[in-house]
Parts: C-alpha cells; structure tokens; sequence
C-alpha cells in the first residue's frame, strides 16, 4: 500500500478534490497503476478529514474510471489496459468475491432448479428432430425468417400492438436493438432526451456512437410530458428514448393518459420515439404502447430477456414502414442477422407458451422478494412497482448515494448508486436495489438487513445530529 499524501486544491468539494488529486498524480506518475491506495482511514486522518469524505472521494474517482475498488481487499489505481468501458460499470461489478451479494444489476431471476437449462435441452431436441434445420443454417434475410417474424407479430399483438410481419425485425435483445436504431436512424452529434435518470446500458450505446444526452424531468410516472415540450423548445433533439413501463432505474410506470400526451409532444417535435418495453413482455403490465398512439414514429422494443431467458439474446423492433429498410440496413451491419437457431427456440417459447409459464413463476418470486422489502425495508422511502427486477431506495439524510454504496459494499453488499443513471449533474440521494440478481430468497433477506441496519443507522444520526 502506497504512504500518498495529496495535496488537495481548494476551492473545490473535499472529495471532488481527492479525485481531482489522484487524476493529477497519476498523470504526473506520481501514482502509478495497479498501486493501492491508501485505507479511507488513513487518508482521513493524513488529510484531516472524515472517512465519509474519503469514501465520497473514491467513489468519484471510480466512477471517473480511475480507479477500482475490491471488497476485502481495497481501492487500487486503474492499470491502463483496462479499456475504456463508454460508461458501463454500473456499481462495483469488478471483483465480485465470493459471499458478496451482488445486487448492483438488473438482471432478471433465473430459478435455481435448473428448469431454464433443461428446457433449453428438450427445445433444441425437438428442433434437431425437426425439418427446420436446412433453414437454420444458412443466411437469410437479416430482419428475420417471414415465419419467425410472422410469430413475433402474433405475439406482440396478444401484448397490445397492432403490428404486421413485414415491420418486424428480430435482434439480439433489447441492448442491440438500441445499437442498430441509434446508428440507423441518427448521425454523431444528434441529441437524444431520455429521463433524467436513465438506463445505464442505453447512456453508454449513445456516448458509443458520439451521441448527445439531454436528461427530461420525472415525475412518479417517469417522464413528464410538459417538461419534455419545454426541452424540446430549447435543444431541438432529434429523438426520445423511454422506458414507459417499470422504468428502470425507478420503478415509474406511465398512465394511458402520460403515454398519449408524450405521443402528442412527439409529434410536435418530430420526433422519433425508441419505446423500450423490455419489462412488459410478459410482466403484470397490460397499458397500451406509446408505439399505438404513435405508430408513424415510434421504434418499439421488446426483447425475451427478462421474462423468458436472457441467455437467448433473443428481442424484437416494430418500426415504422418508412424505417424499416433502414433497421434492417443496421442489423446486417452489425452482425448480419441474429442467429436463427436462437431465434427459432424463442418463437417456439413465445408460442407454446413456455414463456409465459416462465414469466409467470419469475413474478411469483418476484412478489415474494417485493413483500420482504416491504416487510425490511417499510419504514424508509422506496419506490416499488409489481413486476419491478428492483427497487428504487431514497436515502434519508446524511447519507449520499456514493457513501451508502461504499458503505453496503464494506458490508459485504453491492448496488448501483444513483450516479450509474444520471443524465445532467443532479444526482439524486438514492441506490437502485435489484431484487432478482440472485438465485435464493434467503440472500436477498440477508442483504436487505443489511442495508436497513445502514440507513437506520443514519436515520439515528440525523436524529442524533437535530
Ligand atoms: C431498460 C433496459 N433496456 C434494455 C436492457 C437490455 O436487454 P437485453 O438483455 O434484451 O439486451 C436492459 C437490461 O437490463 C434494461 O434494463
């Protein structure tokens, strides 16, 4: 462990300035990579500071991609071949040790009886026994075989679409069918409004691809329609992204009301609309798209990862006629087309009813985990949605979001702070929880106290404080 004692600029934030001096000292080499940095202790009390600030400190230089911290073992100077990551890591993914409850992604729960796998065997079975196979293995039209995207059709309409097969086009899951919207439908330098907190996986393909950002005011709906008019006005965007149901990082789920008004906002504007609908695909949500009450603009995405299996990479783009040729052009440039046997056993999912039965056992262990933050959790602030793979966690003063993901993460916990989200400066005090990371209940009891024990603790210090 290196003895660095910085030097600390005023005239800037404490912790901002602990970030802005290991910046400056790695470059002039006085750090070098790979060196780990001292305890948040040490440096406090070489500094004169609180260990808070300290941890605020490395947060910050974390997130700027200066360094990595490790539970158990430290903060360490990022090593240069570490590649640029377009914004991806979201909490601590990196050195997830074992016994460490990882709750930091939104990934969908994938039951620990091995059903998934066996299922997966007995399809690919039926399909080696079929006379399917001489279509499997060769190229075609890269939107899809017509059967594939007759069933995707069929399947988005029993979810409230009204779309035909010739506007389907099959990708590899929701993340790239953002890839090939955004770099079919828009040139470097276009601005794109989304929610002012929004999916991190999106804020990366748009910075990727030398996109602008421009982040919309929320409400408990997600994005408010008056505030993206006003937007609209001063930055003349080109297009919205949106996720209308179970927003992630916070839960919010539009009205009927909400959807149609942002349809009407986008048409104002000319905007185009990427409706991102990977939590309703077969989640308790039944409201109608913003893809049917703007259906000339909107780029409707759904995808089987959280509800079937994300293992597939399977998911879908209901485009608008006029685009189609375009989002086709995106995803023979990208990887010429999906893979057809993955492809082949979604549709056979989607209309036998696997998928369904799937999704259904997924949102009854969803619900059971929802009731035990209810249970842990119910006296502080969160925002919960049925269906929702996590919950969004407001935190009562003092704690800030990068000090309590620090601090859950010395415990043993990993979540995704409010930072990972942020479109703009204003980062909320609040970390997004993912209930279905992991496989048993009895972990998520565990993690949950102990992010309780963190915020009552904090509770009583402010009280304390008053
Ligand atoms: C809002 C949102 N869109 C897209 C994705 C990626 O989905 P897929 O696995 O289908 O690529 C995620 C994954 O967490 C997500 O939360």
């Amino acid at each position: 462990m290196t003895m660095w004692k910085p030097l600390l600029e005023d005239g800037t934030p404490r912790y901002v300035a602990i970030a802005d001096a290991i910046a400056r000292d790695l470059a002039a080499g006085v750090l070098t990579e790979g060196t780990r940095l001292p305890t948040h202790r040490d440096l406090a009390d070489t500094l004169g500071v609180t260990v808070g600030t300290v941890s605020r400190g490395y947060a910050e230089a974390e997130r700027r991609g200066l360094t990595v911290g490790e539970v158990g073992r430290g903060t360490f100077v990022r090593t240069a071949s570490e590649p640029e990551d377009f914004g991806w890591r979201v909490a601590a993914q990196e050195g997830v040790s074992k016994g460490v409850i990882d709750m930091s992604l939104a990934c969908p729960w994938v039951p620990p009886d091995g059903e998934e796998g066996l299922l997966l065997a007995e399809t690919l079975r039926d399909v080696a026994k079929s006379r399917t196979l001489d279509e499997l293995v060769t190229y075609h039209p890269s939107s899809g075989l017509p059967r594939h995207r007759a069933a995707a059709a069929e399947w988005l309409g029993r979810l409230g679409l009204d779309v035909t097969p010739d506007r389907v086009v099959v990708t590899n899951g929701a993340q790239h069918a953002m890839v090939v919207i955004l770099g079919a439908l828009l040139r470097p330098g276009d601005t794109v409004v989304t929610a002012e907190l929004s999916y991190p996986g999106f804020k990366s393909v748009a910075q990727m691809l030398g996109l602008k950002l421009r982040g919309v005011a929320m409400d408990g709906q997600g994005i408010r329609a008056d505030a993206l008019d006003e937007l609209c006005g001063q930055a003349s965007p080109q297009a919205l992204y949106c996720v209308p149901s179970i927003q992630n990082p916070t839960g919010a789920t539009m009205s009927e009301q909400r959807r149609r008004d942002i349809a009407e906002v986008a048409r104002k504007h000319g905007l185009i609309v990427i409706e991102d609908q990977i939590h309703v695909s077969m989640g308790p949500e039944r409201i109608p798209p913003i893809a049917a009450f703007a259906p000339e603009r909107t780029l409707h995405i759904t995808t089987l990862s959280k509800w079937a299996t994300f293992g597939l990479r399977i998911g879908f783009i209901a485009a608008p006629e006029r685009a189609v040729e375009r989002i086709r052009s995106g995803v023979r440039s990208t990887l010429w087309m999906p893979a057809p046997l993955m492809t082949e056993v979604a549709v056979r999912w989607i209309t036998d009813g696997t998928a369904e039965r799937l999704a259904k056992k997924k949102l009854d262990e969803l619900d059971a985990r929802h009731e035990l933050v209810r249970e842990i959790l119910g006296h502080h602030r969160v925002d919960m949605h049925r269906g929702s793979l996590h919950v969004w966690v407001h935190l009562p003063e003092p704690l800030r979001s990068d000090e309590f993901v620090a601090q859950a993460r010395q415990r043993g916990v990993l979540v995704a702070g409010a930072e990972a989200f942020a479109v703009g400066r204003d980062v909320p005090h609040a970390v997004r929880v993912s209930l279905a990371q992991v496989p048993h209940r009895e972990e998520v009891r565990r993690a949950l106290e102990i992010l309780a024990d963190i915020l009552d603790g904090a509770s009583t210090a402010c009280v304390q404080i008053v």
